[in-house]
């Protein structure tokens, strides 16, 4: 569980700016992690199945990019099909899965076990938006940063670089990072990708607002609000909204936010990068972009990073 002070501390924050928004780490309590493994089944949701084929395409250079026996950290809870490739093709020394979700962590951590009675794994519950205690024997090898998902591209160009910084210090001087980036392309695309017809993105998105109603006895309104997803074109970024249908007043705790009708929270940023944008941030951040993978469409792109 996130501490409920610092969660109700950020939405308060949020809600008062003068353009309201909310942490988007917040979306994944346990019905927010069964929605998003939704979204990743979406037809319209191609970055999973991108992501997926180029895993599958070239497992055997990722891996041997990765270097065999080191010790694979993997920000997200790993329940996927790309790590399940990832995990077999390197045989790890040690694996360790870091989720801000405990449930999603814990569940996808029992299945790898299963599915790899060798793997030693330590599973870490916590934000990896912030420097990290990573239990680690020693001698384990290199450390590899496994951060699939186009997850990076939620974090502004500023806070990439910080995060990227940040991990780089973590990893020490032989450490490598193989980071998912999602690519710039048809905008077309881009928005059915998040605004699916079936409305299981806008279900995720509103599910913020009931969790701040169940966590800090708020009373937003659910259907007061709707989703709405675009993309920027000069920031590169897809952007999601949470609109107020109605000028109306909400109440989190003791402080009362009042919305105009039109009125937006935004909730999260996916940003789009070409090779060369990315290159270049990872760059800036202290590492040397070794290789990059894509898919057949060229829709989705793996950077494998070396602390420079
Ligand atoms: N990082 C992925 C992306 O930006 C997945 C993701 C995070 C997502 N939050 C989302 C997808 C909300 C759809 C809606 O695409």
């Amino acid at each position: 569980m996130i501490p409920a002070d610092s969660f109700r501390e950020d939405v308060i924050a949020g809600l008062s700016l003068p353009q309201k928004a909310l942490p988007p780490k917040y979306f994944y309590d346990a019905r927010g992690s069964r929605l998003f493994e939704a979204i990743c089944r979406l037809r319209e949701y191609y970055p999973t199945r991108s992501e997926l084929a180029l895993t599958r395409g070239h497992i055997g250079a990722i891996a041997r990019f990765a270097g065999k026996g080191s010790t694979l950290i993997e920000y997200g809870s790993g329940e996927s099909v790309k790590s399940r490739l990832l995990i077999g093709a390197l045989r790890p020394a040690a694996y360790v899965p870091v989720d801000i979700s405990e449930h999603a962590l814990r569940r996808a951590a029992a299945k790898l076990q299963r599915a790899f009675r060798w793997l030693d794994i330590y599973a870490v519950h916590g934000d990896f938006s912030r420097p990290l205690k990573i239990p680690m024997a020693q001698g384990r090898g290199r450390r590899v940063v496994y951060f699939p998902g186009s997850t990076i591209g939620n974090l502004t160009p500023q806070e990439a670089h910080a995060f990227l910084r940040m991990t780089r210090g973590q990893l020490g001087p032989q450490g490598a990072m193989l980071v998912g980036v999602d690519l710039k392309k048809d905008t077309a695309l881009l928005h059915a990708a998040y605004n699916d017809a079936r409305g299981v993105t806008a279900a995720f998105n509103l599910n913020l607002l009931a969790r701040i109603n169940r966590e800090l006895g708020a009373d937003f309104r659910l259907r007061r609000f709707r989703h709405y997803a675009f993309y920027n074109p000069a920031r590169g970024r897809i952007e999601m909204h949470l609109v107020s249908l109605a000028a109306q007043s909400v109440d989190v705790g003791d402080h009362r936010f009042a919305f105009e009708a039109g009125e937006s929270i935004h909730t999260e940023n996916s940003y789009k990068y070409s090779v060369q944008e990315f290159r270049a941030l990872a760059k800036s951040a202290g590492f040397r972009g070794e290789k990059v993978w894509l898919d057949p469409k060229r829709q989705f792109s793996l950077h494998g990073l070396v602390a420079a």
